[in-house]
């Protein structure tokens, strides 16, 4: 007999149970959405019949990271849960399992289970109520645009200049995104030079990403995206907009700063923990 202390791929019924919990975190915009994503592949969906549950995700293609998008347990049951996905991780070749987005309370309960600090996010929002709808124009003979498929590989290179290897998207990411959300790229005489990623998930507005290629910063590029994008977002009616970005990342906090967005007290972290038997994945 099953333990009621295991983990196991959530049935439909144990799937549906959860989703209370899993609709709180706005994982997902709807339960269609959800479902689709654990049917398509159940072993990333585990839960125990307590009715704790881990929400599972490969974080990028080029990487041997599997993220958990989500973990439903109390404190004390971090560590026996993470113990147990961690030994279907390395069945599977991951090298390292990633905490979700944890508040710095909880860190403490993550480093007990053999987890260590990977970053530090901020969060920032923009009501509503502080947004000076004055979109800029980029300068000279760039201009912004709705992304198109063709985009994709470009987008895909123009990422992976933009950021480490840790943050970058991989092509499937962004084919996603291409379909799903709202990408906007900046284009100079020398072709696509920065993107934004806009999204809306049940009249809560994220902007997921901006980027700008290094050959281009500090042309005022960066700051257009960013104005065009809240711009959008605001029209979709939100109440405010939310984004996140690294602690160290000056350049950005910056820019953020200058268009009005405000920093929230605290931080998210990210936390690690090696899978010891994992072997490297390399899928790309
Ligand atoms: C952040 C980023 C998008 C800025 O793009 P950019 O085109 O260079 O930015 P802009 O030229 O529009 O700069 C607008 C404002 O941002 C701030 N800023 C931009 N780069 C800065 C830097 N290196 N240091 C300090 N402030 C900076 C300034 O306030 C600037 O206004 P100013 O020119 O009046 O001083 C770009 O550096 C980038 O893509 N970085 C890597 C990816 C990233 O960090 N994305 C955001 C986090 S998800």
């Amino acid at each position: 007999m099953v333990s009621p202390a295991t983990l196991h791929a959530a049935s439909p019924d144990e799937a549906q149970r959860i989703w209370p919990a899993v609709n709180a975190a706005h994982l997902f915009d709807s339960y269609d959405g959800f479902e689709r994503f654990r049917s398509e592949a159940p072993w990333r969906l585990q839960v125990t019949v307590r009715g704790e549950a881990v929400l599972l995700e490969e974080w990028r293609s080029h990487l041997d990271v599997l993220a958990m998008r989500g973990l439903w347990c109390s404190g004390e049951r971090v560590a026996p849960l993470t113990d147990q996905v961690i030994a279907a991780a390395a069945g599977q070749g991951y090298g390292r399992l990633l905490s979700p987005l944890v508040a710095e309370e909880l860190v403490p309960v993550y480093e007990r289970a053999g987890f260590s600090v990977h970053g530090r996010v901020i969060v920032l929002r923009l009501d509503r109520r502080a947004w000076a709808d004055d979109e800029t124009d980029p300068s000279g003979e760039v201009s912004l645009r709705r992304a198109l498929a063709d985009d994709l590989p470009t987008l895909v290179s123009l990422d992976a200049e933009c950021f480490d290897e840790f943050w970058r998207y991989d092509s499937g990411h962004l084919e996603r995104y291409l379909a799903q959300d709202r990408l906007v790229v900046a284009e100079g005489p020398e072709g696509l030079i920065g993107y934004t990623l806009a999204t809306v998930v049940r009249g809560s507005a994220t902007l997921g990403r901006l980027a700008v290629k290094p050959s281009a910063r500090g042309r005022g590029t960066g700051e257009a995206l960013l104005r065009e994008a809240v711009s959008y977002l605001m029209r979709t009616g939100a109440d405010s907009v939310t984004l996140c970005t690294q602690e160290e990342n000056s350049a950005s906090r910056a820019l953020y700063s200058k268009v009005g967005l405000t920093e929230l007290a605290g931080r998210l972290v990210f936390l690690v923990r090696p899978v010891a038997s994992g072997g490297r994945r390399s899928r790309e």
